[in-house]
Formats: structure tokens, C-alpha cells, sequence
């Protein structure tokens, strides 16, 4: 079969992986409106395209805090690539490497920081951090990513409780026994039970927790999961260097807004103080277009980077980015 787009992918994965994953990967909280609205909203909005513009050379590089990618795509955080594909995370630090963008290494990998960091040495990496009721594992972690040369730290901020995923409850979704959260084994009792700690996160996580962070480490701070503009203000007001306009693929809260049309309101509201970047529902070079042309400096995709490990590994994930890259530059063009 000839991959030539993103959703090739997705029906590839939706075929070859056991439905147990695949219904984790696909799902969204409750009724997954908000889910599948991240895809459809895209859809609403067209371009206004300019013709005779001399595209002939075109520069698709940018830089996230100062760090230069190749292209404005990076890797969203998802947990337990091993579920993907047998190398996990590792797979997935180095097809980033390999194609120079950005990758959000999230809490619960199944490989540890340190395996992340090792198979991409000088890889663009951030590490994605979900606050525990115990506080010293959240900051062994996060000092731990910062000597290990991690470059930001992500705060997820929209999961004070896991949302409402009906067939992960239906199937009774657990980790198989021989992989772990590697970044908590010895912490928990419960990551020897393969279930999947969510009840340990500390629900009290709050703007001040910002400050917390920062008195641990140097890393900037991006907050994940903005919406609103009485956030973003919030984010900047704390001193986050940057704001992941999220909605978690709509796993948590059902019901919210898309991220592109929330999109505008945090641009608006951030005046350019603190970079903006965006996660949900990219399945094309036109919905990154589209993203930047609202005012993202950037996109992250979270589900079509499983499924890109899922077909080939490392090589799968490339050839995802490969094909989003290209999406990209070919809009730019048409759009002059
Ligand atoms: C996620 N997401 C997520 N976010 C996070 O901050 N930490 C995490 O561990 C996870 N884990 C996770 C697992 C899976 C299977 C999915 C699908 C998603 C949310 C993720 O970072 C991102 O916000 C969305 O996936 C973006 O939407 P798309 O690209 O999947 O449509």
C-alpha cells in the first residue's frame, strides 16, 4: 500500500494494531465531540490565496525558543510507544533527531529520560511533566531532565483527572506485563501492577505551582492545554515562556472548543509576550498552514506520530513528518 497521506496511516494502524491500543490511541472523553471537532474545524476555514508571488525558493525553517527546527512540526507528548512499536520512545527521539524538529518526551514513556536522551544525543527535546501527589517524584524528574540536557519543561495543565475515556474502561486498558512508565518505576507500587497511575496525580495543581517549577529548575516553562484568553494571561502573568494551545485530542474535557478556533483568542491575548504553539487535529501541510497563518509559531501532532511508529518505527514516523513537510511547503507555494 502506498502511504500518501496521514489518514493512510491511521487506517494501517486501525488495521494492524490489537483494538485495545487502538481504542486508546483513537480515544476522546465521553461523546469525543471535541475530538473529532479538532479535525472538522480545519475544514471550516479557507484560504485567501495570492497568485505570481515567485515561489521558487521557499524557507520553512523557524526556531521555538530560539532553537531552530527544519520545519514548524514537532512531536506532542502521548504515553507508552511501545505499545507502537517495539522500541518506543527511542524510535521516536530518533526520527526527530533525524528530521531536526522538536520532541515533547511525555511523563509516561515506556522508555526512561535517560534511554530517551541516549538514542538521540544533542536531539531537540522537551520533557512533558504531569505533577504527582508526591512531590519529590516530580522533581527528581524534573531536575533529572534538565542534567540530562532537556531544553524545556511542559507543563500539562488540563488533567487534573483523567478524562472519561468509555472504551478504555470497556476494555479494562492496562499497560501489558512486560512494559512499565519507566520514568516512575520504584516510585509507585501501583507501575508494578501495570495499571496506570492516574489517581496519584495531585489535583491541586495551581497557577503557583508555576513558581514551584521554577524554583526547581532553569528550564523555560510551557504551559499545555490553554484555551481561553484569561489563561494565556494567566500563563504569561506566571512567567511561562510558552503556551501548547491544547485540548489533550479531546480525551478530557468533551465538550470545549477546537484548538484552531481557540486558537485566536491566545494570540490575541498574548500580544506576541510569549511564543504560542497548538496541538490537535493537524492531519495536513494545509491545517500547519493554517495554524501559523492564526498565529501559531508552531504545531505538534500527537495521534498520526503513533501511527507513523506503528507502521515502520523510526523509519514510519519520518515517513509521516516527511509527508507533513512536504504538505506544508506545497501549500505555502499555492497559497504564494
Ligand atoms: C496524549 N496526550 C498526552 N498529553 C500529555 O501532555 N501527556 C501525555 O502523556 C499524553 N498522552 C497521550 C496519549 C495518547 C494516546 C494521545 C492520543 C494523546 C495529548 C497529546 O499531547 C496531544 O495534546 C494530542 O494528541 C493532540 O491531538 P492529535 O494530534 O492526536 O489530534
Amino acid at each position: 500500500m502506498a502511504m500518501v497521506c496521514l489518514s493512510d496511516f491511521e487506517v494501517y494502524a486501525k488495521k494492524y494494531l490489537p483494538k485495545t491500543t487502538w481504542d486508546f490511541f483513537a480515544a476522546g472523553a465521553d461523546d469525543g465531540t471535541t475530538r473529532d471537532d479538532n479535525i472538522l474545524a480545519y475544514k471550516r476555514i479557507r484560504f485567501r490565496p495570492r497568485v505570481l508571488r515567485d515561489v521558487s525558493v521557499m524557507d520553512i525553517r523557524t526556531k521555538l525558543l530560539g532553537t531552530e527546527i527544519s520545519f514548524p512540526v514537532g512531536i506532542a507528548p502521548t504515553g507508552f510507544h511501545q505499545l507502537a512499536c517495539p522500541d518506543g520512545e527511542k524510535s521516536t527521539a530518533r526520527a526527530a533527531k533525524a528530521m531536526n524538529i522538536c520532541y515533547i518526551a511525555s511523563t509516561y514513556s515506556t522508555s526512561s529520560l535517560e534511554e530517551i536522551s541516549a538514542a538521540a544525543p544533542s536531539g531537540f527535546q522537551w520533557f512533558q511533566l504531569y505533577i504527582h501527589r508526591n512531590r519529590m517524584v516530580s522533581k527528581k524528574l524534573v531536575q533529572q531532565a534538565e542534567a540530562l540536557g532537556f531544553q524545556g519543561l511542559v507543563l500539562t495543565a488540563d488533567l487534573p483527572y483523567t478524562g472519561k475515556r468509555r472504551d478504555d474502561v470497556r476494555n479494562g486498558f492496562r499497560l501489558p506485563p512486560h512494559m512499565s512508565l519507566k520514568n516512575l518505576e520504584g516510585a509507585f507500587e501501583v507501575c508494578k501492577m501495570m495499571r496506570i497511575p492516574h489517581s496519584l496525580l495531585d489535583p491541586s495543581i495551581n497557577w503557583n505551582d508555576i513558581h514551584w517549577l521554577q524554583s526547581l529548575t532553569h528550564l523555560p516553562i510551557i504551559v499545555k492545554g490553554i484555551l481561553t484568553k484569561e489563561d494565556a494571561e494567566l500563563a504569561v502573568r506566571h512567567g511561562a515562556q510558552g503556551i501548547i494551545v491544547s485540548n489533550h485530542g479531546g480525551r478530557q474535557l468533551d465538550g470545549g472548543p477546537a484548538t484552531i478556533d481557540a486558537l485566536v483568542e491566545v494570540v490575541e491575548a498574548v500580544q506576541g509576550r510569549v511564543e504560542v504553539y497548538l496541538d490537535g487535529g493537524i492531519r495536513k501541510g494545509s491545517d500547519v498552514l493554517k495554524a501559523l497563518a492564526l498565529g501559531a509559531k508552531c504545531v505538534f501532532i500527537g495521534r498520526p506520530a503513533l501511527w507513523g511508529l506503528a507502521y515502520k518505527g523510526e523509519e514510519g514516523l519520518q515517513d509521516v513528518l516527511r509527508i507533513l513537510r512536504d504538505e506544508f511547503r506545497l501549500s505555502m507555494a499555492l497559497t504564494g
